[in-house]
């Protein structure tokens, strides 16, 4: 099941933002957790740049995501890490992982890798680091699973440059986004969940699978039926967060994909309606700059006929 569920009754046009309650942590570790570090450990050894970049300047900000993430973490699952704080020495251990690192906090010479391409193989978020100057440009990231972008597509871009593919519609939402973005204070993280449904489940659509999944999508849309689309479509939810580091004053954006089949979710008339009620209600060009309008009125005729069988 998914742990989040962002569909109303309609499309929310608004940002759909929410403060950080002081239960809810930065870092989310689920079941999925050992096949996650693997994959990315995986997909940074076979194309490090591709999925790693970081701008010189970025070393403090990386050390405050990494103080950040690794203290949260060890507070909030005693069982999967333990961090021991020594002055400026530091004492990771990863029990779920069976690993262990040493290091000065502060000093990257002392870690294998930079502070934020090791924290990043620490936990399931993708990591990306927005600039402290007001523009919130992409100054650096991990991004092993995002859905249809990549670095190399949005590094040195500002936040609104980052957006400018999405409708034109969004565009207002956009501008509100960066205001908010600049007055986060530090501290008081606020997050959202967006969502989208996908033909497929792989955690890893960069860029560089984009043509690829057009094509499957564009051969496999046909097909679907109210009948079959149920196992075939994946909903896929990013739970984002929005934090200023409290040295840099740069914007840790940190990004956890969650995926299940249509069919697992739909178990209920509400959820089946609520998911209904939006696709109803989102504007065309979002369902096209989504990719769901191919197979739309399979996936409507599927939720219809859910509620009309409870
Ligand atoms: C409050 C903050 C934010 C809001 C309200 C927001 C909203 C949106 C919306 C509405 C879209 C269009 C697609 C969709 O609805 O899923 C989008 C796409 C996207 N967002 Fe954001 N976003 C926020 C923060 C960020 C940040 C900090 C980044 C940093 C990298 C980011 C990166 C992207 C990217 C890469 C896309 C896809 C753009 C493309 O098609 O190339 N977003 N966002």
């Amino acid at each position: 099941m998914l742990p989040y569920f962002p569909f109303g009754n309609e499309f929310d046009h608004r940002m759909g933002t929410a403060p950080l309650q002081a239960h809810e942590s930065l870092v989310e570790v689920d079941g999925d957790y050992g096949h996650e570090i693997a994959h990315k450990r995986e997909l940074l050894s076979r194309d490090h740049r591709y999925y790693f970049q970081a701008q010189p300047d970025t070393e403090l900000a990386q050390w405050d995501v990494l103080g950040r993430l690794l203290t949260e973490a060890a507070e909030r699952y005693p069982n999967y890490f333990s961090l021991t704080k020594s002055g400026d020495k530091w004492h990771w251990q990863n029990h779920q992982l069976a690993e262990e690192q040493q290091f000065t906090f502060g000093d990257a010479v002392t870690l294998p890798l930079a502070p934020l391409d090791w924290v990043g193989r620490q936990v399931q978020e993708d990591l990306v680091i927005l600039s402290a100057d007001g523009t919130a440009t992409l100054v650096a990231g991990q991004l092993c699973f995002p859905n249809g972008w990549c670095l190399d597509d949005k590094f040195g871009k500002t936040f609104m440059g980052i957006h400018r593919p999405a409708p034109a519609m969004v565009q207002p939402t956009m501008q509100a986004a960066h205001k908010l973005l600049e007055r986060i204070p530090a501290h008081r993280p606020i997050w959202r969940a967006s969502w989208n449904f996908k033909i497929t489940n792989q955690l890893d659509l960069s860029t560089q699978y984009s043509a690829g999944y057009n094509d499957d999508l564009a051969q496999l849309a046909p097909t679907l039926t109210p009948a079959t689309i149920g196992d075939q479509i994946f909903i896929r939810i990013e739970r984002q967060t929005f934090t200023r580091l409290p040295r840099s004053g740069a914007i840790l954006f940190g990004i956890h994909t969650y995926q299940n089949t249509l069919a697992s979710e739909a178990t209920n008339t509400s959820k089946a309606q609520r998911m209904l009620g939006t696709l109803r209600t989102t504007p065309r060009e979002m369902l096209d700059y989504k990719a769901i309008a191919p197979f739309e009125d399979a996936l409507i005729g599927f939720l219809e006929e859910k509620i009309a069988s409870h």
